[in-house]
């Protein structure tokens, strides 16, 4: 049974539909990419998949529960779970404090600190640390963090919650190459263990990153296979070329 299905999922404004009959299966720990020119529907479905947006029809199920209709909190407490693009840290507390905060679901550190004696908890918040390439900065306070850094973080705080699956929109957005590359080595090391769905435009990030893509033109299915398959494929190749306005560079 796939993890996250959808299954003839549209989006409507009138009879404009700008996710038309979408289908998708992501299975657990697999890190799926979604792909597809500006307009495509990519943010439209991650907003669908999370209850940001209304459906217009289809049915989605997280691991075989029909949860199409389910409030946007009741998605979360089932553990889907997204990295918004505006990092949602606390700048006044620390890597540590913030992870902890995101781990107890409490932002107030004299509380935390005595829920932290727990050797189990700390452990779990320096693990996730560790994942996410903020080991060594622990103790720094959030506004000091460079962009790249804050994304980590946030990646963090959603890790620290167990999520079932981690959806994420154009997560190196204003990242330096290097941060770029970094985060392809977090992700990459989160495979098997975390199911990934990442919208994402920059390709040799998804090609340093993707198990299987699945591109989306016009609100509807266009292809899906291996980035070599993808690269290779010939509907791909014709929407990137005519579309004229997109930031997908090969
Ligand atoms: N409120 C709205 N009313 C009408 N059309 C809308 C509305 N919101 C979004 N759209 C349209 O829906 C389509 C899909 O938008 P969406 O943001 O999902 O695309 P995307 O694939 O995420 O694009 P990008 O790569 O630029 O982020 C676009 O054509 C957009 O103009
Ligand atoms: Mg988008």
């Amino acid at each position: 049974m796939a993890l996250l299905e959808l299954k003839g999922v549209t989006k409507a404004y009138d009879q404009l539909k700008v996710v038309d009959n979408f289908d998708l299966k992501v299975h657990r720990g697999e890190l799926r990419c979604l792909l597809g020119p500006n307009g495509a529907g990519k943010t439209t479905t991650i907003d669908l998949i999370t209850g940001r947006q209304k459906i217009t029809g289809g049915v989605i199920s997280l691991e075989g529960s029909v949860i199409t209709h389910w409030p946007e909190h009741m998605r979360v407490r089932a553990g889907l779970s997204r990295k918004f693009q505006v990092p949602a840290v606390f700048k006044g507390l620390t890597v540590r404090q913030n992870l902890e905060a995101a781990f107890t679901r409490h932002t107030n550190p004299v509380r935390n600190m005595f829920v932290f004696r727990d050797r189990e908890a700390r452990e779990r918040v320096e693990e996730v640390a560790l994942r996410v390439n903020l080991a060594s900065r622990l103790g720094v306070r959030a506004d000091f963090l460079s962009h790249g850094e804050t994304q980590w973080l946030e990646i963090g705080m959603v890790l620290t919650q167990n999520p079932r699956i981690l959806l994420m929109d154009e997560p190196t957005a204003g990242m330096t190459v290097q941060e770029t590359h970094r985060t392809g080595e977090i992700f990459n090391t989160l495979k098997g263990t975390h199911t990934l769905l990442v919208v994402e435009h920059d390709m040799g990030f998804v090609r340093q990153i993707a198990d299987r893509v699945t591109v989306m033109h016009m609100g509807r299915f266009l292809a899906e296979g291996t980035i070599e398959e993808i690269e290779r494929n010939e509907d791909v190749k014709r929407v990137y070329l005519g579309g004229g306005k997109h930031h997908a560079h090969a």
